[in-house]
């Protein structure tokens, strides 16, 4: 039963407990359970007493009503109910109960989505009004240069404004291609090309100067079908963030190799594992640290003075896009690594 079930009877001893009960509260079952008061066996569970005692007493009894057990960080919606005899007496009582945390959370989830998209258009929005007199900015300032004499500060102080003016610029671009949503072209494509292309890409956004780079992919690994060039950003952003995280010096090692997942069991019954490839960008630079993890696929989250913070989230949009995964292991002082894992065939193209 995926439901908790607690019967109880009149005397406040326990009747029932099922094994989903025990779960939701975070339970273990003791072989005595049965028989003893149920405020003993859930006296950890303050609040759900405080429902339980009451069942006796009250003319209306709560019926899908919600309770928050703050200590376990759960919401359980329960319903409530007396069981009475022949002659109506209420003899016991019991409560149907349901882990409500992950439906409040996909609720959540869905809330923010729809935040961000307005946000997102929003941004979308303005970032396109700026492209146009950045761009002006950029030309005049680079007019104006020719007319000024060649030495003096006028010089310098023109260069610094055309170098902002297009920082500002590749900020603007980003910011478009996150909120652009993401319609992928899909095609079969080879991951050894779009590594190579990305390497080049990668590297005239940040110079490698002494890094070192090696590419190791599985021999016969099979071309998936994906976006190209939106497969080709990813990874240029993963390499562009690991020669800036390395800074001159450090090794950098993508490597590739085929792998499957297992889809959930209980969506795809008993599908065969879906054949993947998985691409690992390694750096032995200096590490997410650990209270940055959970962030760093934010938009916006940047440690670098002159980052956008949208490297990963680009990223992480585009491989969900492709129905993929990516991961990051990270050890402070150690280095980082990002993992994406393809399908071959992504699950969306399956149905077209
Ligand atoms: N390879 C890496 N090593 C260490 N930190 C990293 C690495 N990749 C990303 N990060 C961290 O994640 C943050 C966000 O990255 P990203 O979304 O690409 O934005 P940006 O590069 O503009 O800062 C970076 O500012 C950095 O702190
Ligand atoms: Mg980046």
């Amino acid at each position: 039963m995926r439901n908790g079930v607690i019967a109880f009877r009149r005397d406040g001893t326990l009747a029932l407990m099922n094994d989903e009960a025990y779960r939701i509260f975070a339970l273990d079952r003791s072989p005595g359970d049965v028989g003893r008061p149920y405020v003993d066996v859930l006296r950890e569970r303050a609040p759900v007493i405080r429902v339980l005692s009451g069942v006796f007493e009250l003319d209306h009894l709560p019926n899908r009503a919600e309770l928050r057990l703050k200590e376990l960080d759960r919401v359980i919606g329960y319903t409530l109910s007396q069981v009475k005899n022949d002659e109506g007496t209420a003899i016991g009582a019991v409560m149907f109960f349901k882990d409500l945390t992950q439906v409040e959370q996909l609720e959540e989830r869905e809330r923010l989505r729809e935040r961000l998209v307005s946000l997102g258009e929003m941004a979308a929005g303005i970032a396109h009004e700026l492209k146009n007199p950045l761009a002006g900015i950029e030309v005049m300032a680079g007019l104006l240069r020719r007319q000024v004499p060649t030495e003096g500060d006028a010089q310098s102080l023109l260069a610094d404004i055309i170098s902002e003016a297009k920082l500002a610029n590749a900020i603007v671009v980003e910011m478009l291609e996150f909120v652009r949503p993401v319609r992928l072209q899909v095609e079969r494509t080879d991951v050894a090309d779009v590594l190579q292309q990305s390497v080049t890409l990668a590297e005239t956004k940040v110079p490698r100067r002494g890094v070192d780079l090696k590419v190791d992919l599985e021999a016969g690994l099979p071309a998936i079908e994906g976006d190209q060039h939106q497969l080709c950003q990813v990874f240029t952003n993963l390499l562009a963030n690991a020669f800036e995280a390395l800074d001159g010096k450090g090794h950098v090692t993508i490597t590739g190799v085929t792998g499957t997942i297992e889809m959930d069991p209980a969506m795809s019954g008993a599908d065969p594992p879906t054949p993947t490839v998985v691409i690992d960008v390694l750096d032995d630079g200096p590490g997410v640290p650990p209270d940055a993890t959970d962030k760093i696929f934010d938009p916006f989250f940047t440690t670098k003075p002159q980052g956008s913070g949208l490297g990963l989230a680009i990223v992480r949009k585009i491989v969900d896009a492709h129905d993929g995964r990516i991961d990051l292991s990270s050890t402070p002082g150690k280095g980082t690594r990002f993992r994406v894992t393809l399908p071959v065939a992504s699950a969306s193209s399956w149905f077209k």
